[in-house]
């Protein structure tokens, strides 16, 4: 593999094979000593446009577990305040040797811009990118579903036949969209549930079985997991709904519709979460939830996509997802 940019594209099979190596992964990190000597003599770069506390805090986790330099580089007073481009930051970066560039930017695009430049030869990983893409976060949450679903025997299987709904903020959530795709390539049948507002306009080309308008009616189908997304209150400059109070009516995840789930279902959400928005704090921690999971599996998760992507052995597998 040599960049992940996107879950569009990305094949079956590279997934599947992410998922695995990061349940090897996982098998150590129970070990008193966590580190392996994988990535020693590499350097990773966290190129940090945005702000992020547990994107970049576990990336930097699974590069270190794997023994590779770590180098964080958030923007805010750096250069790039200054003015200085996305280019000579990364011909910058590439004059101290990085061997992969994991990125988080505002502008949906911008990983792309940087693997498909010639600036750098690093591999490039997208941490986050506008409203565009965010393939970790998809990599994780799939792997904490199969997780749940199939325990000791999640290896090599996919995701056929699970329902999963995805509620809230669709319209501004690039960890929506990359799900969609990974779930839909992974055999999952997927459901977007949102007020009309926070849909995008034209959803043709997405691959999910319905969308709903109404929450009540995804519970009531029995979802095997339901995926609460962030307000992403900063992304919004217009009034998407009328208050917050009646968000929370209507598409927040009380008590009440927790406990009118199947007493099997998962309840997911990629964090930061807005408590008593579009999840309650009965939902949150209730044992169903999987939000600490979710954080436990990134850090296996990116050390499964550092190592195929730094490790050698899989250098000449292009895997870089369609990424436009
Ligand atoms: C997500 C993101 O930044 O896209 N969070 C994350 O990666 N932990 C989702 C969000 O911000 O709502």
């Amino acid at each position: 593999m040599r960049h992940l940019l996107d879950t569009v594209g990305l094949e079956r099979s590279l997934a599947l094979e992410i998922l695995d190596v990061a349940e090897d992964m996982a098998a150590t990190q129970h070990r008193e000593v966590k580190k392996l000597p994988t990535l020693r003599g590499k350097t990773v770069v966290n190129l940090f446009f945005e702000d992020s506390t547990r994107t970049r805090i576990s990336f930097e986790a699974a590069a270190k577990r794997l023994s590779a330099d770590v180098i964080n580089f958030a923007a805010k007073g750096s250069s790039v305040s200054k003015g200085e481009s996305l280019q000579d930051t990364a011909q910058t970066l590439q004059a101290m040797g990085a061997d992969a560039v994991v990125i988080r930017h505002g502008a949906s695009g911008a990983p792309h811009t940087l693997a498909s430049s010639g600036w750098i030869s690093a591999g490039v990983v997208n941490a986050g990118d506008g409203t565009h893409a965010h393939p970790t976060q998809a990599l994780l949450d799939a792997f904490t579903m199969r997780r749940r679903l199939h325990g000791d025997a999640s290896r090599g299987r996919d995701l056929d036949g699970v329902k999963v709904a995805i509620v809230g903020d669709i319209l501004h959530s690039r960890v929506a969209r990359s799900n969609v795709w990974l779930l839909s390539t992974l055999g999952a049948e997927v459901t977007l549930v949102a007020p009309p507002t926070l849909l995008p306009q034209d959803l043709s080309a997405w691959p999910v079985a319905r969308v709903l308008f109404d929450l009540d009616e995804a519970i009531a189908a029995e979802p095997d997991a339901l995926m609460m997304l962030r307000i992403q209150l900063e992304r919004m400059n217009a009034a998407y709904f009328p208050t917050e109070r009646e968000y929370a009516r209507r598409w927040g995840l009380s008590a009440a519709r927790l406990a009118a789930l199947p007493a099997d279902s998962i309840v997911m959400h990629p964090g930061p979460m807005n408590r008593g928005l579009e999840i309650s704090a009965e939902a949150a921690d209730s044992p169903r939830s999987t939000v600490l999971e979710q954080v436990t599996n990134g850090v296996s998760v990116r050390m499964a996509v550092l190592y195929l992507l730094l490790a050698g052995e899989h250098g000449d597998t292009d895997a870089e997802g369609g990424a436009r």
